[in-house]
């Protein structure tokens, strides 16, 4: 059992964090369960829905899918850092103002996934059509809202960034 323990260290919303670990244990469990961020949920376990979007090394990823140990060395942020940084306040603020939520439970994994969408809008200088934030959020499952309210809100918010009125 212990060749399957390993060390691990790396920074998660900025904070150092160093744990020995199971080397099965997936980021999300890990985040969740050995660091308590519950911001992160585990929607499907394969992959498909993502409920567990996190960003590492700056690109948003399946926590599901992904080892801590993976993690090694990196750069973890998670919704919970992304919100105290106040880097998606605006999109939090539309997603409440337009009804983009209801049971929450997608809304962490859409919101991360939306944000990394507009950062690479801001780096093209362009604001994503309907049909792009669609495509890009494709792989993020809502059961509550039919999807419209949350392209809405994104929308709106990349129209904001880029100083357009909408
Ligand atoms: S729980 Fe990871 S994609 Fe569904
Ligand atoms: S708000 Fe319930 S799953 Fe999206």
């Amino acid at each position: 059992m212990s060749e399957h323990i390993l060390d691990i260290s790396m920074t998660v919303n900025g904070e150092p964090v160093r744990e020995r670990i199971e080397a099965r244990k997936t980021l999300v469990d890990f985040l969740r369960e050995d660091l308590g961020l519950t911001g992160s949920h585990v929607g499907c376990e394969h992959g498909v829905c993502g409920a567990c979007t996190v960003r590492v090394n700056g690109e948003i990823v399946r926590g599901c899918l992904m080892l801590a140990v993976q993690c090694d060395g990196a750069k973890v942020e998670t919704i919970e850092g992304l919100s105290d940084s106040g880097e998606i306040a605006d999109l939090q603020l539309a997603f409440e103002q337009r009804n983009a939520l209801q049971c929450g439970y997608c809304t962490p994994g859409m919101i991360a996934a939306a944000q990394d969408l507009l950062i690479r809008a801001k780096d093209n200088k362009s604001v994503p059509s309907r049909d792009e934030i669609r495509e890009h959020l494709s792989g993020n499952y809502c059961r509550c809202t039919g999807y419209h309210a949350i392209v809405d809100a994104v929308q709106a918010v990349a129209q904001a960034r880029a100083g357009k009125t909408p």
